[in-house]
């Protein structure tokens, strides 16, 4: 399905011990996150990185009783960090203040991702990436690039989450319809960021929803990160509800990994689906399994509502892609 760009060996058989390694471990997302991943059972080996304060929280995680191993690191040891990782997780970077959408972090957080991509390609070249830096839509690209440039990228193996906006519509869902968040599963679609995130209602139970309160549940499901922004007044974006989906998104890599079978999460993927148009990464759901991506699946039956939002979708997305592509090639 994909073109190959360079040729490494893949192993696919599942394997016991799994290191997990967060790069950005000592922030807001990424101490919640460590927690949650200290939590996660196939982890046996958690290595926490930040530019300050990792090793703190090492210490303070690796008091709880599940099978891992913990260790805090600093940037003198980053290459220790990430040596042996099967699944490294990058929530690093600035968050957003009010006002502020996920394409004004850019400037910030496109240098923070590439150096650490470069660090990940250079000491864990095989391992799963899990992209929570924003803006995800052309983080996840930079990834590729700086991969492709050390003529390691395997496109099986770089994923955007987009988890929390899959979180955001069951609850939003489940609140306008009256059920269990926890029944809800809604797929979203495009990318994570704005109207570039596409929530399919119409493959819900939720498909016969008055036009309005439709529209409304779109918003909120689309911008959603912004009534956190708002709420936190300054002092940043979603970092608990951000954790656990970042904690989920990476015990799926892992259980796909690990040989499961039926491991299927929306992520924002190197993508075949409308590559054709120039869109070289979109978010739908994704089989995964013991090499990363195993299917990409397609979006299914779209409603015609649907089919617009996912045009309006593409047209942000293959900016934001291509701003991401341009800057490694500006800023190697
Ligand atoms: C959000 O969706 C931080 O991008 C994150 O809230």
């Amino acid at each position: 399905m994909f073109t190959k760009i360079a040729t490494r060996s893949f192993s696919s058989s599942p394997s016991a011990a799994y290191k997990v390694t967060v790069l950005g471990a000592g922030g807001g997302i990424g101490q919640p996150l460590s927690l949650l991943l200290k939590l996660n059972h196939k982890v046996t080996d958690l290595a926490l990185y930040d530019l300050r304060g990792a090793p703190g929280v090492g210490a303070d995680v690796s008091h709880i009783p599940t099978p891992s191993t913990v260790k805090g690191y600093n940037p003198e040891n980053i290459g220790e960090a990430l040596t042996g990782a099967d699944v490294v997780v990058i929530p690093a970077g600035v968050p957003r203040k009010p006002g502020m959408t996920r394409d004004d972090l850019f400037n910030t957080n496109a240098s923070i991702v590439r150096d650490l991509a470069k660090a990940c390609a250079d000491h864990c070249p095989d391992a799963a990436v899990c992209v929570i830096a924003n803006p995800v839509n052309s983080t996840v690209p930079i990834v590729a690039e700086v991969f492709k440039s050390k003529g390691v990228y395997n496109p099986k193996k770089l994923f955007g989450v987009t988890t929390l906006d899959v979180l955001r519509a069951s609850r939003f869902v489940s609140e306008v319809a009256g059920t269990n968040p926890v029944n809800e599963k809604v797929t979203v679609v495009g990318g994570h960021s704005g109207i570039t995130i596409v929530p399919l209602l119409s493959q819900t139970n939720h498909k016969n929803l008055d036009t309005d309160k439709r529209d409304a549940l779109i918003h909120r499901i689309q911008f959603g990160g912004d009534e956190v922004v708002q709420a936190k007044d300054g002092a940043g974006s979603a970092t608990l509800s951000m954790a656990q989906a970042g904690a989920r998104f990476a015990g799926s890599v892992l259980n796909g990994l690990a040989g499961e079978k039926d491991v299927i999460e929306p992520s924002f993927v190197d993508s075949p689906l409308f590559k054709d148009e120039g869109i070289d990464f979109f978010s739908s759901k994704v089989t995964l399994g013991v090499e990363g991506v195993k299917t990409i699946h397609g979006l299914g039956e779209l409603s015609d509502h649907e089919e617009e939002l996912v045009k309006l979708a593409k047209e942000t997305l293959i900016k934001n892609i291509q701003k991401g592509v341009e800057f490694v090639k500006q800023n190697p």
